[in-house]
């Protein structure tokens, strides 16, 4: 098998069973937007890890930048003062608004282009740096998706992504709550082996996530909602969650299962 039908087969195996699927009162799939604006308003303020020194140094001189998976702009603008334009590409339409309002506050030039990458690929001007953070495992067909970020950039592609799949990080409460066994990936390292099957050597960079991790949601309730939802736990149950994540040492403040400490950024010239 592939590196890359091994990546695709991972992310499959992630699907809930049907009977808890059918039981949940709401979507498990869970966007939780404010992580993501609250990272950006973290990142614009101090960046941190090897992601951001990778694209600032590409940055210079300064040139254009592509933010595919844009989020609320965590990856590309704290790039803001070495960028000439800033595209963001995402499927979220509201997360788009929280770039498109933090992008002119900065007085950066920018384009949004609301879809799906690398279907939007086609309708997406190439740029100097392409960034695309935390998004590729929401990606079962990595290929097509990595070759369209390769095929944009014209200095360096700047890819960062937990060391593995982040809501491995809620394998132990499905175990207590559903006597369920979760996907332990894919990993960072799966990452790696799609691209030496496209004939890329990226830069491996780990590090470990500490402000940007720290202040992820605004309350310890919120953090028991996203949780029982991702779940599928009926609000009833909100107690019970709120006790797990406490003895497992959550205090609310760190995002169990759409982020984590371990990071790992990957970079390629195309
Ligand atoms: C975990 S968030 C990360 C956001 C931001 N890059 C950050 O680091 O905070 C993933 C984002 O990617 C978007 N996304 C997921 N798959 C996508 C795809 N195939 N094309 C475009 N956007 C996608 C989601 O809507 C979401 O905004």
């Amino acid at each position: 098998m592939t590196a890359t039908q091994r990546w695709r087969d991972q992310l499959l195996a992630w699907q809930i069973p049907e009977p808890i699927l059918a039981s949940a009162e709401d979507s498990p799939w869970v966007l939780p937007r404010h992580v993501f604006a609250r990272r950006a308003d973290v990142l614009l303020a101090e960046p941190e890890g090897a992601s951001f020194p990778a694209a600032w140094a590409a940055l210079d001189p300064p040139g254009s930048v592509l933010d595919v998976g844009a989020g609320a702009g965590a990856a590309s603008l704290p790039l803001a003062v070495r960028s000439t334009h800033i595209t963001a590409v995402d499927t979220d339409a509201a997360l788009l608004a929280e770039f498109a309002r933090r992008a002119t506050a900065l007085g950066v030039p920018f384009h949004e282009v609301l879809g799906t990458w690398p279907a939007t690929a086609h309708d997406t001007p190439p740029a100097d740096v392409v960034v695309c953070h935390h998004v590729v495992y929401n990606v079962p067909d990595i290929g097509p998706f990595l070759t369209a970020l390769t095929a944009h950039a014209r200095r360096l592609v700047v890819v960062e992504l937990a060391d593995r799949h982040p809501l491995t990080s809620l394998n132990p409460l499905w175990k207590r709550f559903h006597g369920l066994a979760r996907p332990e990936g894919p990993t960072a390292a799966d990452a790696v082996a799609v691209l030496a099957e496209l004939g890329i050597t990226p830069v491996v960079r780990h590090w470990r996530r500490e402000r940007s991790a720290s202040a992820e949601h605004p309350d310890f309730d919120t953090l028991v909602d996203v949780t029982r939802r991702r779940l599928c736990l009926p609000r009833a149950r909100a107690g019970e969650v709120a006790a797990a994540l406490r003895e497992a040492g959550a205090d609310g403040s760190r995002d169990l299962g759409s982020s984590g400490a371990d990071i790992v950024t990957l970079t390629w010239i195309p």
